[in-house]
C-alpha cells in the first residue's frame, strides 16, 4: 500500500475506536474501512463543538484568477486545528494532497477537507457557454459536458463544482442569464438533471466524479430589473411554476449539494429563509445534501436587515438551514458562541456536520483521501482530443441560424474574397466566458484563425469593438468590404459584458458597434453576421439589413471551428433559442408563456388591449426560434386517446416529421400545452417535450411523446399541484412560434400532482414512419 495511503488510513482507523481524546503519535493499527463501514455517529460523538463549526466552514485557497494563492502556514495551522471543512478557489492534484494530507495527518481527527471551484462550462477544455448549451436543446450533450469537466476537475484534485447554474431568467438585463438554460422552467429542468447527472456519474466516490452544487437556490433569476443581488417579489405560483423547476429536477437527480441565491424572496433573504429552505427543500422535497451559501451571503443578512451583528446572522442562517459558510467565517467566528449559548442549537449543528461529512464518505475521502490526487491521471486528461473533439460537437449544436435571406448560407468553398469584420472575431479570451475555469486563450481558436486556415482570401479587420465608442477604425473597414465578395462580421457582447454583476440597463450592441455595422451595411454588400455574447440582444438593424445572422454565444475553445463549419455548410445549424430576443430594451421583461389577457394583444392602436404602442406586439425572435440549412414539414398531431383521467391518466401524442430539403438536418420538436379555462388563469403557452431529431433528405420520423395527466397540474390556489377536469390543448412545432399541428385531450375527474410539472421529465422518442 502506498505510504500516503497508509498514513490516511491510520487516522481514519480513529473512526472505529472508542471515543476517547488521542494524541497523533498514539494513532496505530491501521485499517481499511470502506465508505459503509465509516461510523459518522462515532465520529460526531468525538468531535469537539469547535471542530464542528470548523465542518462548516469553507476558506478560500486563493482567488479564482489565482487559485491557492492563499495556502500559506497560517492557512495550514488553521486545518492542523481543524477549523476548515473546505476550501475553494484551489486547484491542483499535487497541491491539493499536500493540502490533504496535513488535513488527514496532522489534524485531530485526521478528517478529509472538500476542495471546490467553479466548474461551470469546463475545466481545462472550455465549453459552450451554459445559455449557448441551452441553445442545444439536448440534455445529452449537456451530460457530456458535464461527464468531460468532471473527469478534468477530478483529475485536478477537486471534489466539488459550483454547477449547475440553473436559475431560471427572463430579463436578459440580468448577466448572469448567460449562465443559466434561459427562460423556460422545463427546458431548464431537463439542462440541470442532465448535468447533475454527468458531474456525479453514478457512483459520487469514484476518482472521475464530483459533486454537482446546484445554485443560487431560490428565486436568484427574478432580480427585480435585471440588477444583480437585487430582490425577487413574485407570487407562490410563479415560484413554484417558474423559478423552483429546475431545482426540483436537481433535487431529483441526486444534485449533492445546493448553494442558496444572494437576494432576497418576498422580503426574506434566502440565506436566512427557513420556509423556503427547511420547508420547500428538505421539507416537501425530502433533500437532505449539502446546502451552501453563496460567497458572503451569511454576513450580508446583516445588510439586507435581517440580522444585527454577526452571531445573529449565524444563528439565523443555520436555523435556516444553511450547512456550510462560503467565506464569511460568520460560521467559524461567531457560531460557537450562539451555541454554547443556547444548547438548543447543537442538534442543528449537528444536522449540518452529519451533511458534510456524509458527503465526504460519499466522495469516498474516508476510504481513500488521495484518491483525486493522481498528477498523471492530470497531465493525461486535460484537453485530451476527445474533449476537444466533444467540444467543437457541442459548439456546433449550440449555433442558432436566426437569419438566412435568399440562402446565403452555406457559402460556398469558392466563396471568393471575405473581409472578416470585428474584433470580437479575434478575441480568444472572450469565447472562455464567465466561467473559465481552468480554460487559457491559447486553447482558443478564434474565428479569425479558423476562417483564415479555412478559406484563401480573407481579410481581417478589427473596425470597432465592444469596449469604446471609438470609431476611427470604420472607414479601414468600410474599404475592406467593398474589396471583398462578402462580409462576415463578428458583433455582440466581449465576455466581460455578461456574468455575475454584469446587468446592463441596453440590450443593444454595445461600443462603436452598431456605427460599424450600419457603415458596412451600406456598401450593398452580402453580409453575414456571427453574433457573439451571453445573453439575447436588441438588434433589430442588424436582423432587417443583415442577409444572414448566426447567434453564435461564447462557445469555448472550439468556437471558431464550429462557427466555420457552419458557415460553411459542414455543420447545418440546428440550435434554438432558449430566451426570447427582444426588439428593445423595453421590451423586457417577455416571455413566450405569459398570461392571457382580458384585452388581448392587437396590433389596432385604436384598440386599448395590452400592447406598447411604438413597438410590434411579439419579439424578433421568439423562444425555441431557429432555422436551419434544410426545411421540415409536419404531417398531423395524434394522441392515443382523447379522453384520459385526471389522476393517473396518461396520454402519448406522436407527430410525423418529414425532412423536405436537400441537406441532412436536426428538428428540434417542440410540444406545447394550453388549459384553456381552469380555476386560475393559464399561460398561453407552455413546454412540455421537446427532441432533437436528425433526419436525413427526405427521411419522415414519427416523434413520440408520452405525458401523464399531473404534466397538466398547476399550483392551486389552496396551494398544491392540482389536475382539473376539462380541455388541454396540445400544439406541436419547431418554436414557440412556428405550430404545424394542434389537437385537443379532455381531462376527466380530479388529480393531483406530487412535483411541479416543470420539473419532470416527459418521455420521448422517434422511429421510422410507416
Ligand atoms: C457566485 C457563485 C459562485 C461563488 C464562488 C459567487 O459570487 O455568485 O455563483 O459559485 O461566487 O466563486
Amino acid at each position: 500500500m502506498a505510504k500516503h495511503l497508509r498514513r490516511g488510513l491510520v487516522a481514519l482507523s480513529l473512526l472505529v475506536m472508542p471515543a476517547a481524546p488521542m494524541l497523533a503519535q498514539e494513532r496505530e493499527s491501521p485499517q481499511v474501512a470502506t465508505a459503509s463501514e465509516v461510523d459518522l455517529d462515532a465520529l460526531l460523538a468525538r468531535m469537539t463543538t469547535a471542530e464542528k463549526v470548523g465542518q462548516l466552514v469553507q476558506r478560500m485557497g486563493g482567488r479564482q484568477r489565482a487559485l491557492n494563492s492563499r495556502l500559506g502556514p497560517d492557512e495550514l495551522d488553521r486545518v492542523r486545528r481543524g477549523e476548515v471543512g473546505s476550501y475553494l478557489h484551489v486547484a491542483g492534484a499535487e497541491p491539493l494532497r499536500e493540502l490533504q494530507r496535513v488535513a488527514v495527518e496532522e489534524s485531530r481527527l485526521g478528517i478529509p477537507l472538500l476542495f471546490a471551484m467553479d466548474v461551470v462550462h469546463g475545466y481545462r477544455t472550455i465549453f459552450p457557454v451554459p445559455l449557448a448549451m441551452a441553445a442545444t436543446w439536448d440534455p445529452e450533450a449537456a451530460e457530456s459536458h458535464a461527464r468531460i469537466a468532471a473527469r478534468e476537475a477530478s483529475a485536478a484534485g477537486l471534489h466539488w463544482t459550483f454547477a449547475p447554474m440553473v436559475d431560471v431568467a427572463r430579463d436578459p438585463r440580468w448577466g448572469r442569464i448567460v449562465e443559466g438554460a434561459g427562460e423556460d422552467p422545463f427546458l431548464g429542468a431537463a439542462m440541470a438533471a442532465a448535468q447533475v447527472r454527468g458531474f456525479q456519474g453514478s457512483d459520487l466516490s469514484a476518482a472521475d466524479t464530483i459533486m454537482a452544487g446546484t445554485k443560487h437556490f431560490g428565486a436568484y433569476g427574478a432580480a427585480e430589473g435585471g440588477r444583480d443581488y437585487a430582490g425577487a417579489d413574485l407570487s407562490e405560483r410563479t415560484l413554484r411554476e417558474t423559478y423552483l423547476p429546475p431545482f426540483e429536477a436537481a433535487a431529483r437527480a441526486g444534485t449533492a449539494s445546493f448553494m442558496t441565491a444572494f437576494n432576497a424572496l418576498g422580503g426574506v433573504p434566502t440565506t436566512g429563509n427557513a420556509a423556503l429552505l427547511r420547508g420547500v427543500l428538505r421539507g416537501e422535497w425530502g433533500y437532505d445534501g449539502v446546502l451552501l451559501s453563496d460567497w458572503h451571503a451569511i454576513e450580508e443578512l446583516m445588510a439586507h436587515g435581517v440580522a444585527g451583528d454577526r452571531v445573529a446572522a449565524a444563528r439565523l442562517a443555520l436555523e435556516a438551514g444553511v450547512d456550510m459558510d462560503m467565506v464569511s467565517d460568520v460560521y467559524g467566528q461567531d457560531l460557537l458562541a450562539s451555541v454554547e449559548a443556547d444548547p438548543a442549537l447543537m442538534a442543528q449543528l449537528d444536522e449540518a456536520v452529519m451533511r458534510i461529512l456524509k458527503a465526504k464518505r460519499d466522495l469516498g475521502l474516508f476510504t481513500d483521501p488521495y484518491k483525486y490526487h493522481d498528477a498523471s491521471r492530470e497531465a493525461a486528461v486535460m484537453l485530451s482530443p476527445e474533449h476537444r473533439a466533444e467540444a467543437r460537437r457541442i459548439a456546433e449544436r449550440s449555433i442558432v441560424l436566426l437569419k438566412n435571406e435568399g440562402d446565403v448560407l452555406p457559402l460556398a468553398k469558392s466563396a471568393g474574397r471575405i473581409a472578416l469584420i470585428g474584433a470580437l472575431a479575434d478575441d480568444a479570451r472572450s469565447q472562455l466566458g464567465s466561467w473559465r475555469a481552468r480554460g487559457v486563450e491559447e486553447d482558443v481558436v478564434t474565428l479569425r484563425a479558423a476562417l483564415e486556415a479555412a478559406h484563401r482570401g480573407v481579410a481581417f479587420v478589427r473596425g470597432a469593438d465592444s469596449r469604446s465608442s471609438e470609431t476611427g477604425g470604420i472607414a479601414e473597414a468600410v474599404a475592406a468590404a467593398q474589396g471583398a465578395d462578402l462580409v462576415v462580421m463578428a458583433l455582440g457582447e466581449d465576455f466581460d459584458w455578461s456574468g455575475e454583476a454584469r446587468s446592463r440597463s441596453s440590450l443593444e450592441l454595445p461600443g462603436a458597434q452598431r456605427e460599424l455595422f450600419e457603415a458596412v451595411a451600406a456598401t450593398g454588400k452580402p453580409i453575414v453576421v456571427v453574433l457573439m455574447g451571453g445573453r439575447p440582444l436588441a438588434i433589430p438593424e442588424v436582423a432587417e439589413k443583415a442577409d444572414a445572422v448566426l447567434a453564435t454565444w461564447l462557445l469555448g475553445d472550439e468556437a471558431g471551428p464550429a462557427v466555420v463549419r457552419t458557415l460553411f455548410g459542414d455543420a447545418n445549424p440546428a440550435g434554438r433559442l432558449p430566451a426570447s430576443f427582444p426588439r428593445t430594451t423595453g421590451q423586457v421583461p417577455y416571455t413566450y408563456d405569459h398570461l392571457p389577457s382580458g384585452r388581448p394583444a392587437d396590433p389596432d392602436l385604436a384598440k386599448d388591449t395590452a400592447r406598447y404602442m411604438d413597438l410590434p406586439i411579439i419579439p424578433l425572435y421568439g423562444f425555441g426560434y431557429g432555422l436551419s440549412y434544410t426545411t421540415f414539414a409536419y404531417g398531423p398531431l395524434a394522441v392515443d386517446q382523447a379522453i384520459i383521467p385526471a389522476d393517473g391518466g396518461r396520454v402519448t401524442v406522436s407527430v410525423p416529421v418529414t425532412n423536405t430539403g436537400a441537406r441532412p438536418g436536426d428538428e428540434v420538436v417542440q410540444l406545447y400545452m394550453r388549459d384553456p379555462v381552469a380555476s386560475v388563469s393559464r399561460p398561453v403557452q407552455q413546454l412540455r417535450g421537446f427532441r432533437r431529431v436528425a433526419l436525413e433528405p427526405g427521411e419522415t420520423r414519427v416523434v413520440t411523446f408520452t405525458l401523464d395527466a399531473a404534466h397538466f397540474a398547476f399550483w392551486g390556489q389552496n396551494g398544491g399541484w392540482v389536475v382539473e377536469p376539462g380541455i388541454i390543448e396540445l400544439s406541436v412545432g419547431g418554436a414557440s412560434d412556428a405550430i404545424h399541428g394542434r389537437t385537443d385531450i379532455t381531462l376527466v375527474g380530479q388529480g393531483r400532482g406530487r412535483a411541479s410539472p416543470a420539473s419532470t421529465p416527459v418521455e420521448s422518442s422517434d422511429r421510422p414512419a410507416g
